[in-house]
């Protein structure tokens, strides 16, 4: 299970214009609530009181009138008209705050799949999955598309969730203060297995950044061992490379997450399983008995296919 960062715990600039709007509007509303219930329960001990003395306080001409149609207009009318336009104003400056386009930034495509992530740097040549790793400390730009139906992109700890649309792209900007990792999730129904489309977001020092970038960037290092051998021609000849790329070999497939060095990250399936030679056996033996409904086909490998085949994709650093 994935315990998602709290928007309420900002850890970058636009997750905190988010988090103090959150606190305005909840303030806001305390004290209007706060106000309403003073006046309820003043209301009620004077109504009790008029019943007692047998006064009828809805007569036309009678100042008692006049005073209910003015708490009327004040507090039905007015009052909401001028909270609603403060809450305008306010959501409408936070929204401006964290919109801003970051033209110099690094790009990230990230495009929603049923059910995973794509994480693409263009500029850079890596493609991964489910796991975002960015500079802390500066802006990204992160581009957001689907190939099927409607996913959106949400790290809370980080900013605001925004749509990742199968006709046209999204754009937002995230932003870590610090070095850390931060979880995020899809936050759109689309489909079976919506709350197993889970991502990360690795927010690494600058130089520690680049080194990530220019190591995956790399075509995949072939393991040196018998089994991972043995395991590449399995790959390969099975066609997973029909659906899945490795960089450097001749699989090139684009429907399935790019596995070029599978073996340095923490998670598959969207988060569902680790990148362990259990987890891995696990999926390959079987994907839909650990996510209903996943586009990849049973692989239908035997035992000592299966093997070889989990120490080739551990060996993918
Ligand atoms: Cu993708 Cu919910």
């Amino acid at each position: 299970m994935v315990v998602l960062g709290s928007a309420l715990d900002p850890a970058g600039p636009a997750a905190r214009d988010i988090d103090d709007l959150w606190w305005f509007l909840f303030w806001l509303g305390l004290a209007v609530f706060a106000l309403f219930a003073v006046l309820l329960a003043l209301g009620l001990r004077r109504s009790h009181r008029a019943a007692a003395d047998g006064d009828d306080p809805s007569g036309d001409d009678d100042p008692h009138g006049r005073s209910v149609r003015a708490w009327l207009v004040g507090g039905g009318v007015i009052l909401p008209v001028v909270v609603v336009a403060v809450v305008l104003v306010a959501t409408i400056l936070a929204m401006r705050a964290t919109a801003d386009e970051a033209p110099e930034a690094l790009t990230v495509v990230v495009v929603g799949h049923q059910w995973w992530w794509e994480m693409a740097y263009p500029d850079h040549d890596v493609v991964t999955a489910n796991e975002l790793h960015i500079p802390a400390g500066e802006p990204v730009r992160l581009v957001l598309r689907s190939t099927d139906v409607i996913h959106s992109f949400w790290a809370p700890a980080l900013g605001g969730k925004l749509d990742a649309l199968p006709d046209g792209d999204n754009v937002l900007v995230l932003e870590a203060d610090e070095p850390g990792t931060y979880d995020g999730a899809c936050a759109e129904f689309c489909g079976l297995q919506h709350a197993n489309m889970n991502l990360v977001v690795i927010a690494h020092d600058p130089a520690d950044f680049d080194r990530w970038l220019s190591a995956n960037a790399e075509p995949a290092v072939a393991p040196e061992d018998g089994l991972a051998e043995e395991g590449r021609e399995v790959f390969l000849q099975e066609g997973c490379g029909s659906c899945h790329t490795v960089r450097g070999t001749p699989a090139d497939g684009e429907a399935g997450p790019d596995l070029t060095h599978l073996g340095s990250r923490g998670s598959i399936a969207g988060g569902v399983l680790d990148v362990t030679a259990d987890d891995l056996r696990r999926w390959l033996a079987d994907p839909h008995a650990v996510k209903e409904g996943v586009a990849m086909p049973d692989p239908e490998l035997t035992d000592d296919q299966l093997a070889a085949v989990v120490a080739y994709l551990e060996g993918l650093r």
